[in-house]
Order: C-alpha cells, then structure tokens, then sequence
C-alpha cells in the first residue's frame, strides 16, 4: 500500500509522539475512555515511489476507482474508541431550505436581523453563499472549505479539535466559534477585531494555516476557472462579477440566515409557556442570573436574548494560560471526549512553539484589554464544545467550575491580573447548583439545527474531480 501517508495526515502528532515514548504517557479519564490509538499500523508512513504522485501532494489520485484528494480516505482511521457523527461526502444529501425566512420573521427570542444596506438580502445571495461557504476548492490545494472548520452537523464548529486546523494540517491558536446568530454581532473574532462578515472571508481565505490562498487576485483568479460559477456573480449582483466586494457579500449572506432561536428558554420566557422547560433549568436560569451573575456579561433582555454583551472581558482564562505555571503533563484532545497527557518536555521537543495569545491587545495595543476576549453567545452551546477562545474546556462543567473559582487573580509566583473582570469572583456554587446551570444551558438550543444541516448538505462541496 502506497498511500499510507494519508492515514498519517491526521494522526502525525500521533506519530511524533510515538518516537519519543508517547505510548507510555498515555492516561485516560476513566477506564471506559482507554483508547487503542497507539496501534503501529497508524503510524508508518512510507514514501511514495519515485514519480508516484503522494494524495497528500494536493492532486486529487485515483484510488480503486475513487477519485480523491488529501484527506477523503479514512481507511485506517478506525478505532474502537473514535467516532464521529460527520457524513461522508457520499452520503451528504440534503434538502434545501428557506433560510431567507428569519428576515422577515426571526425566530423568538431574536431581534430583526440587521443587514447592510449595500447588500440586502436575496435567495441568490444566499444560495451562492452557501455553494461558497461549503467549496473546497477555494483552497491552495482543493481541500479546504470554511465548512471543515465549521461544521454543520458539529453546530457550525468542530467538536475534534480544541484549536482550529486548517489545511495540510497546520494549527491555529483559537478554537472554531460557531457561525449560528453572528448576524448580530458587529464585530467578529474572539478578539473583536472584524468589522463585518462581507470582510471577515478575507482572514480565513488568506491565512496559510487555514485555507491559504496567497493573494486577493489568486482566489478571484481560481473563481473564475471554475464554470460552475459561470454567471452566478452576475445573477446574484445585477450584473456584477465576482470582485473583492461582490464575493464577501456572497459568504456574508449565507451566514447571516444561520440564525437559530425559538428554543425551549425562548418558548418558556418570552413566550410564557410554562412547561417548556424543567424545574432544574428554571433553578438553574435564577443562578444564571442571581447568585452566578452570568447574565451580566450573557445578556438577556426584555423581548430578545443574543445571551453576550458582545464587550471583551478577562475572565482569568487567557492569563491562566500565558502567565499560570504550565502543567508538566499536558492534556492534548485526540477524539471527542478522549484525551492523551504527554509531558510538556517532549511536546516542547516536537511541536511548534506555543503561540502568544494577549486577546483584544493585540488589536488595541491597550494594556488595560490584555487578555479579554468577546463574551460568546450561550445559544445552542451544547453544541459547539469544546469551549472558550482557545478551546480547552471540553465540557459545560469545566466552563462553570472555572467561575466557580474565580477566575485566576494572580499567578504562582504572584503576578497580579489586573484586567480580571470584577464580574469574576469566587461564587461558591454546589454540586447541585453547577448541574441547575447546565441544565439551564441545555434550553438554549435552536429549533431549526436539523433543518440547517440538512439545507448544508444539499450543496456540493465543490467538485475536486472537475479539471480547472
Ligand atoms: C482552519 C479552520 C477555519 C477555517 C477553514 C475557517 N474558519 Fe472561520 N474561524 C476559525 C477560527 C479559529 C476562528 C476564530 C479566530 C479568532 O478569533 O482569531 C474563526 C472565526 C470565524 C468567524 C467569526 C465568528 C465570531 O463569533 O466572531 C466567522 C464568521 C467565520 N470564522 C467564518 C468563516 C468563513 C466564511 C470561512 C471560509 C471563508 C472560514 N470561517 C474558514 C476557523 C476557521
Ligand atoms: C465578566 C463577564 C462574564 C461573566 C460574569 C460570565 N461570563 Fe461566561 N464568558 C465570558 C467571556 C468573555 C467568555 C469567553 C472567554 C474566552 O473565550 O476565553 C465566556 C465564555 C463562557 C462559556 C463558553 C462558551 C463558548 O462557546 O466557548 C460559557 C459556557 C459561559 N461563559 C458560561 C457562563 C456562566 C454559566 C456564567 C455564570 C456562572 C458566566 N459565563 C459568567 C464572560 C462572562
């Protein structure tokens, strides 16, 4: 078999660790998350015979007459203790929805969706949006769509990774946040720092961690090769083409019908029906706003909730990671649910150095904003773990038993966080009240998520096998 570099794409920390000892550092958090991962059939990898083409080059190969590229064949992935919910794209069938609705009607517990003027919404827009958002091609190499990252069926982030990978593999330094409701926000990233989503594509488009096209021209340019877009453009934007303009407000209209309200909390607060939701989560609704003092930065207002004050705050978490003592052994996510410890000494001696994360400084140079991060919606949360702008709360109880402490107000040896949030403090919350909290977090689910994946899955993901 030739082609074994391909089940190394995905598992190559795997295979860095495996030389240094990897296997007998692993633990797992409970003897039902012990994972047979460490299986030396994952981990050879053999160079391709001169002249042969590797997947992993980025052309697509044919393999026992499928034709693919990097990243499509998931033979040798399995494991007993790897599974996920994502379709194979053979299996993506969908039926298209009619998104454009929520503008007229927005779900309960949301306002009117704000749309710029210079580029109201239409069906076209939305579709060619879509058909964009899904397209792998819009890629350096044919692989990448911003779908990979955000993935509908994971609630538009992804569940596999704390930190973002793009393509051939490269990190990030943040976790994917979902596209769900960003039509309200006025500014974008964790750090706050895009204007608009018809500005936003530029970040991912150009990123060489992410899909890596290398120039504004290059990915007009490869738009313009591929027919299935032959007049789209024009059609969607009276007769404009595809230009720097045109093409963000093309992704900016898909993502902003990906609004998701009229949950079971929207059904029992705005709309009194008093069954919608349990006992547990009404208690835990009264900690969210009384002793957890949550809703003061998870907003909820009188006719509408977007559950974020859309501010930047340090609630402890981005000091911790920069400042705190690092563990000797690291927690490194390999599966949902499934973690491996290695020890920082031999991550250090194979991995790319960690990279800095001061939050909304970065973009105002402020030291007062060092390590504040824009509070995120709490709407469909269960669904989009793992949480927080670097991801490495896994779940709903990490996220609470972290308020819980307080946050982090100074460092071992004693370096004070002075932009902590005074929101932040120990709140002296029991076992019952943290499981109240979730279940509350539990009502926040949208109505339409089904909906919304199956209308993804009605579009191609571009078609890697079509010459360009
Ligand atoms: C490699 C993974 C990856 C790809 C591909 C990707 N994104 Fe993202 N996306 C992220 C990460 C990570 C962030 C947060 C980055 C940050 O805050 O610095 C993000 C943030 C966003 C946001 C802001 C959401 C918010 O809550 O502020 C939007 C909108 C978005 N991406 C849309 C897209 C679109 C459109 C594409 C394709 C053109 C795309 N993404 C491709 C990982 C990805
Ligand atoms: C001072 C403002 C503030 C308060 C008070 C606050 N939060 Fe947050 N919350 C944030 C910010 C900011 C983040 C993002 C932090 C980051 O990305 O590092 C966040 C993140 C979260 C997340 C992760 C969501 C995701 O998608 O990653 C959850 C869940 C959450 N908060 C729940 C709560 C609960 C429950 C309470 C009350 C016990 C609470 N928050 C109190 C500001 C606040």
């Amino acid at each position: 078999m030739k082609y074994s570099s391909l089940k190394v794409s995905l598992l190559i920390p795997f295979f860095f660790y495996s030389n240094y000892g990897f296997s007998e550092e692993i633990t797992a958090q409970g003897a039902d998350k012990v994972r047979d991962f460490y299986n030396e059939e994952h981990f050879i990898i053999e160079e391709p015979e001169a002249g042969e083409q590797s997947p992993a080059s980025g052309k697509p190969q044919t393999i026992n007459g499928v034709r693919i590229g990097p990243g499509d064949d998931k033979t040798g992935y399995e494991t007993t203790g790897y599974t996920t919910n994502s379709v194979a794209i053979t299996a993506r069938q969908g039926i298209k929805a009619d998104l454009i609705r929520v503008v007229e009607n927005p779900p309960l517990g949301l306002p009117k969706i704000p749309v710029p003027v210079d580029n109201p919404l239409t069906a076209e827009k939305i579709n060619l949006g879509r058909k964009l958002f899904f397209d792998r091609r819009l890629s350096l190499n044919d692989t990448f769509s911003c779908a990979m990252c955000h993935v509908p069926e994971q609630g538009f982030t992804s569940h596999e990774v704390e930190k973002a990978v793009g393509l051939e593999g490269r990190s990030n330094r943040r976790n994917s946040p979902s596209i769900y409701n960003t039509a309200y926000l006025e500014r974008l990233f964790h750090d706050n720092r895009e204007t608009s989503l018809e500005n936003q594509i530029w970040g991912p488009l150009l990123s060489k961690n992410e899909m890596a096209m290398t120039s504004f021209g290059h990915v007009l340019q490869k738009l313009s090769t591929l027919k299935d877009y032959d007049g789209l453009f024009e059609a969607a934007f009276d007769g404009e083409g595809a230009n720097i303009l045109t093409l963000g407000k093309a992704f900016a209209s898909y993502q902003r019908v990906l609004v998701s309200g009229n949950s079971a909390f929207d059904r029992w607060y705005f709309a009194n029906e008093e069954n919608a939701i349990s006992d547990q989560a009404k208690r835990g609704f009264e900690l969210f706003r009384g002793k957890g003092q949550c809703i003061s930065c998870h907003s909820v207002g009188e006719k509408t909730a977007l559950f974020t004050d859309k501010l930047a705050h340090n609630t402890g978490l981005g000091f911790k990671r920069s400042m705190g003592k690092k563990p000797e052994k690291e927690r490194m996510l390999i599966a949902p649910g499934t973690y491996a410890y290695v020890k920082k000494s031999k991550k250090d001696l194979v991995g790319h150095p960690e990279m800095a994360d001061v939050g909304v400084y970065e973009v105002t140079q402020n030291p007062d904003d060092r390590w504040k991060y824009r509070t995120p919606t709490l709407r469909n949360v269960i669904l989009t773990a793992p949480y927080m702008h670097d991801g490495s709360m896994p779940d709903l109880k990490e996220v609470i038993a972290f308020y819980n402490q307080g946050g982090m107000l100074k460092n071992e040896s004693g370096f004070p966080n002075v932009t902590q949030s005074p929101l932040i403090q120990p709140l002296g919350l029991t076992e019952n009240e943290i499981n109240d909290l979730i279940a509350f977090m539990e009502t926040l689910t949208g109505d339409n998520i089904a909906e919304v994946i199956s209308d993804a899955f009605s579009t191609p993901v571009g078609d890697t096998t079509n010459e360009h």
